[in-house]
């Protein structure tokens, strides 16, 4: 497979599964212990050798292009009050000048019309999509190990990420069909978005990490709404599989749904429990609060 350099963050979801908080403030900017959810999906892009990071964004947006910017009266304040490691801890996220670009998705018409709005700066080549409302949880990020197992694919492959879930849930995700297996890799027959249980070809979801050809978006160019009234991405990936192999990826690691306020609560349990600094305290914290030892 061609490398993939270029990665797209849809970022213009209204967030409303979490107002107040996202009212005037992106859901992609909520802290996962003390990194925005898209920091968090920034560093598996950049973990994976991602060289370009474009974000699809919206309205009330401007801080994720901020976030992703210098600070010079707060690195100015830090370097005044010595403050030389947290300093260097942001220096070590900021972006290499000129690798982030931002464009605007101008009304929600859905995943696959965001992808859309991307297609000038993605231009004829593999690309990855990240769907920042997923974290996964794992030493080796799940697109590094999809890149990793894509290797040996045809150059014209695409890849989805994909985990079991139980049947009951298969209707909050898109659903793949699986055929032929080959270890962690296999060939997908079906895709289905958001169907109910009983149309469900099984109950293995999309996680929301793809590697994807970009004749996709001539696809998606000319798609009409699907589900939901919105212009679905699965759709279009349905009419690729048609004339391009698609493979589903069985990663390692843990995901957090996080557009949930549980996905989202689990993921920040989760998140400080595997941090050295922070972890100890934490624990005790816990278990505090579920009554487990007394104060
Ligand atoms: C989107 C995709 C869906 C995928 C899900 C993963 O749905 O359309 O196929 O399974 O993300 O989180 P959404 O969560 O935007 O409704």
């Amino acid at each position: 497979m061609n490398p993939v350099r270029k990665a797209v963050f849809p970022v213009a979801g209204l967030g409303t599964r979490f107002l107040p908080a996202t009212k005037a403030m992106p859901k992609e900017m909520l802290p996962v212990v003390d990194r925005p959810l898209i920091q968090h999906v920034v560093d598996e892009a950049r973990q994976a050798g991602i060289e370009h990071f474009i974000f699809v964004t919206g309205r009330n947006k401007g801080v994720i292009e901020d976030h992703f910017d210098r600070q010079f009266e707060l690195e100015m304040t830090l370097l005044e009050r010595q403050k030389h490691k947290i300093l260097e801890y942001l220096n070590q996220d900021l972006p290499v000048p000129g690798s982030t670009s931002f464009t605007r998705q101008q009304e929600p018409l859905g995943l696959g019309h965001a992808v859309w709005c991307a297609r000038e700066l993605l231009g004829r080549e593999p690309f990855a999509l990240l769907l920042p409302d997923v974290l996964v949880q794992h030493q080796r990020g799940c697109l590094a190990q999809m890149i990793d197992a894509a290797r040996d694919l045809p150059a014209n492959a695409n890849i989805v990420a994909v985990e079991e879930v139980p049947h009951e849930r298969v209707d909050q995700y898109g659903v793949v069909g699986i055929g032929e297996r080959r270890g962690k890799m296999f060939s997908i027959t079906n895709m289905v978005e958001k169907p109910t249980k009983e149309r469900a070809p099984s109950n293995l979801i999309l996680t929301g990490r793809y590697i994807l050809q970009p004749d996709l978006l001539e696809i998606l160019g000319r798609q009409e709404r699907g589900t939901g009234g919105e212009i679905q991405l699965t759709d279009a990936m349905i009419q690729l599989a048609r004339t391009q192999p698609f493979y589903g990826f069985q990663f390692d690691g843990r995901s957090f749904d996080c557009g949930s306020k549980i996905g989202f609560l689990a993921a920040n349990v989760s998140y400080a429990l595997a941090r050295s600094d922070i972890a100890p305290e934490f624990r005790a914290e816990i278990k505090k609060i579920l009554g487990e030892v007394d104060d």
